[in-house]
C-alpha cells in the first residue's frame, strides 16, 4: 500500500520536501552532531534536513520507493544519510545506540503494534538521549485531512504518559493547526508533540 502511494505520485513527495514543523522546530534544540534514528523514514524530508544541520542520521523505512526518493532529495541537497530498507516489526533494533531517536507519522501501527514500536523506540536511545514523537491525536480523523481513519491508532497525552512512565517528559502538547506538508497531510489537522529523555 505504501509503496504503491509513494509511487503513483510519480515524481513528486507526498508528504512534502521541508520537514515537518515539529521537527524543524524541535532540532535547534539538538545538540551538535548529535546521532539520529528517524523511523518510518518515508521520503527523507526529516532525515535529510537533520543531515543538513550535521547530524549523523540513519533512517529506517519498508518502501523501496519511498528509500529511491529519499536518496535523491539527498543527493540534491548534497547531505548523507544512512538509509536502510527494513520492517520495523522485523528488524534487529539497535540498543542505547542514538543520541536521539525520531517517529513522525508512523500511526499505521495497531494498539498492539505501538507497544512494540513505543519500547523499541525508547530502548533504541541511550541513556541520556531524546525520543522525538509526533503525530495525531484522536480528533484528526473527523478531519481527515492525513493519517489513517482509526482513533485508536492515534495518541492522547495520557496515552503518551503511560507508555513513557520511564522517561523524563520535557514536552507533551496535542494541539489544532493547518498544515500543508504536500497531498499527504494538507488541512486543519489535530495534532500532538513528545520529547522525552531516557534517564541517565
Ligand atoms: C505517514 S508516512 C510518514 C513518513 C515520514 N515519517 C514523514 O513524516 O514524512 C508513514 C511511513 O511509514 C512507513 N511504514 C509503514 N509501515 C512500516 C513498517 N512496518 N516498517 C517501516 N516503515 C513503515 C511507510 O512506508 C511511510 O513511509
Amino acid at each position: 500500500m505504501w509503496n504503491k502511494r509513494f509511487a503513483d505520485a510519480g515524481e513528486a513527495f507526498v508528504f512534502g520536501e521541508a520537514p515537518n514543523h515539529f521537527v524543524e522546530a524541535e532540532a535547534s534544540a539538538l545538540p551538535a552532531g548529535a546521532s539520529v534514528l528517524s523511523v518510518a523514514d518515508g521520503e527523507g524530508r526529516n532525515s535529510v534536513f537533520l543531515a543538513g544541520r550535521g547530524h549523523p542520521v540513519h533512517a529506517v523505512e519498508f518502501s523501496p520507493v519511498a528509500i529511491a526518493k529519499a536518496r535523491g532529495l539527498a543527493a540534491r541537497r548534497g547531505v548523507d544519510v544512512r538509509f536502510e530498507e527494513a520492517d520495523l516489526f522485523a528488524w534487529d533494533w539497535p540498543e542505547a545506540a542514538y543520541d536521539v531517536a525520531l517517529a513522525v507519522f508512523i500511526q499505521f501501527a495497531t494498539p498492539a503494534q505501538r507497544v512494540t514500536l513505543f519500547a523499541r523506540l525508547a530502548a533504541a536511545v541511550r541513556p541520556g538521549g531524546l525520543l522525538l514523537i509526533h503525530g495525531y491525536t484522536p480528533e484528526q480523523v473527523a478531519y481527515g485531512t492525513g493519517g489513517p481513519p482509526c482513533a485508536e491508532h492515534m495518541y492522547t497525552e495520557p496515552l503518551m504518559r503511560a507508555c513513557f512512565a520511564g522517561l523524563e517528559i520535557l514536552r507533551l502538547e496535542a494541539y489544532e493547526r493547518e498544515i500543508d506538508e504536500g497531498p499527504g497531510h494538507r488541512g486543519r489537522s489535530a495534532l500532538i508533540d513528545f520529547v522525552a529523555r531516557r534517564p541517565a
